[in-house]
């Protein structure tokens, strides 16, 4: 098997603490690797005055898959360009629309699939001569048919339930949606598909967590639910996620951001990130063995070594050296 091509973006706050542990574990398995690291976000409009340099860009196109820690900060809000614009770009760049964010735990066991390349993030925006400023949400038809059919397929692998979400009893995106979804269920007979508006659907995340299965709803949506998910499973600390496209290189990051509030202390909890690494090593370079035995090793350093965060109070290393501690055990 030729080298895999990993490229690393540390990224802000605790983008680089998280992200070393994840590199430390990856360095330990059994795999030939190229790993690349790059300048990005608020870090790379420091050095090079963008958040996303055209080399960090072409290296992220040229290899197999992408492990990002987070982006962005104060020092960087009132910016004319923000970290979180260098994100976007390459999530767009690289097309990766299914961002799939499981949260699990707490007898939970869910996965939402988020539309992660369109809705109210990429439309048309400005500012009206009058002041009126504006954010519009636009979806193709086609757009919702690629996500939707992602959601029908990973309902299909689980338990047949998908459950997509909208706002159709007030948008027009959200009734198209709606629509489209509704007319590829006939093409997945053994999925019983539900709609729900998002609204209540948070309520009931919050109150039933363990009634869900697969989600499937848009950009701004996902976003919102990701992290009330995460916090009906122990918190952000936890929750990773795998953007995919058609074939091209994956992101595989934390649900979570940069935690400014935590950043440069030490104790952030390296889960999240470790468990992204485990997706990327699943989807991103096709070795579901070496996920099971990375999810395993975090298993063991979440009862070992628990951080701050979830009552513990191991330092993000200390987690790192306890996962490392119990992969050599699991693989070697
Ligand atoms: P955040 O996710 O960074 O932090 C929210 C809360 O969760 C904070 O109290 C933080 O300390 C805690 N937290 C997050 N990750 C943790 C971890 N691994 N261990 C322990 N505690 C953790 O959200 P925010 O404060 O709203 O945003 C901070 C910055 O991050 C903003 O600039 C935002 O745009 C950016 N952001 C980036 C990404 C990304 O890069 N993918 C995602 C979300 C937010
Ligand atoms: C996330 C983050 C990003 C998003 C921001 C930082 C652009 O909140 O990945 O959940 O909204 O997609
Ligand atoms: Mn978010």
């Amino acid at each position: 098997m030729a080298n895999r091509r990993i490229v690393c973006l540390p990224g802000d706050g605790i983008g680089p603490e998280v992200t070393a542990q994840a590199v430390r574990v990856l360095r330990a398995l059994p795999l030939e690797l190229e790993l690349d690291e790059r300048p990005f976000g608020g870090g790379a409009i420091d050095a090079h005055g963008e958040p996303l340099p055209p080399e960090t860009l072409a290296a992220c196109r040229d290899c197999d898959a992408v492990l990002l820690g987070a982006v962005g900060g104060p020092k960087w809000d009132g910016a004319p360009v923000r970290p979180e614009a260098g994100l976007l770009r390459l999530r767009k760049e690289l097309d990766v629309y299914a961002n799939l964010r499981p949260a699990v735990g707490d007898g939970v066991d869910l996965i939402i699939v988020r539309e992660l390349v369109g809705g109210l993030y990429f439309g048309p925006r400005g500012t009206r001569d009058d002041g009126t400023v504006f954010d519009t949400c636009e979806y193709h038809p086609s757009q919702v048919e690629r996500i939707a059919r992602r959601g029908f397929e990973l309902a299909r692998s689980r338990s047949g339930r998908l459950l997509s979400v909208d706002k159709a009893n007030v948008l027009d995106t959200s009734r198209m949606w709606r629509r489209v979804v509704s007319g590829l269920a006939g093409d997945y007979p053994e999925v019983e598909l539900a709609h729900g508006l998002v609204d209540s659907v948070a309520m009931n995340l919050v109150t039933d967590a363990d009634a869900f299965d697969v989600i499937v709803t848009e950009n701004m949506f996902g976003d919102i639910l990701s992290d009330v998910a995460a916090g009906v499973t122990g918190g952000l600390g936890l929750a990773s996620s795998a953007s995919l496209g058609d074939g091209g290189p994956g992101i595989f990051e934390p649900v979570h951001g940069s935690a400014p509030d935590i950043a440069g202390r030490g104790i952030a909890n390296p889960t999240a990130m470790l468990r992204s690494l485990a997706l990327l090593l699943e989807h991103g370079l096709g070795e579901p063995v070496l996920a099971r035995a990375v999810e395993a090793a975090v298993a063991a350093a979440a009862e070992q070594a628990p951080t701050v965060d979830v009552g513990g109070s191991a330092s993000t290393a200390e987690f790192g050296d306890a996962a490392l501690a119990s992969l050599q055990v699991t693989v070697g």
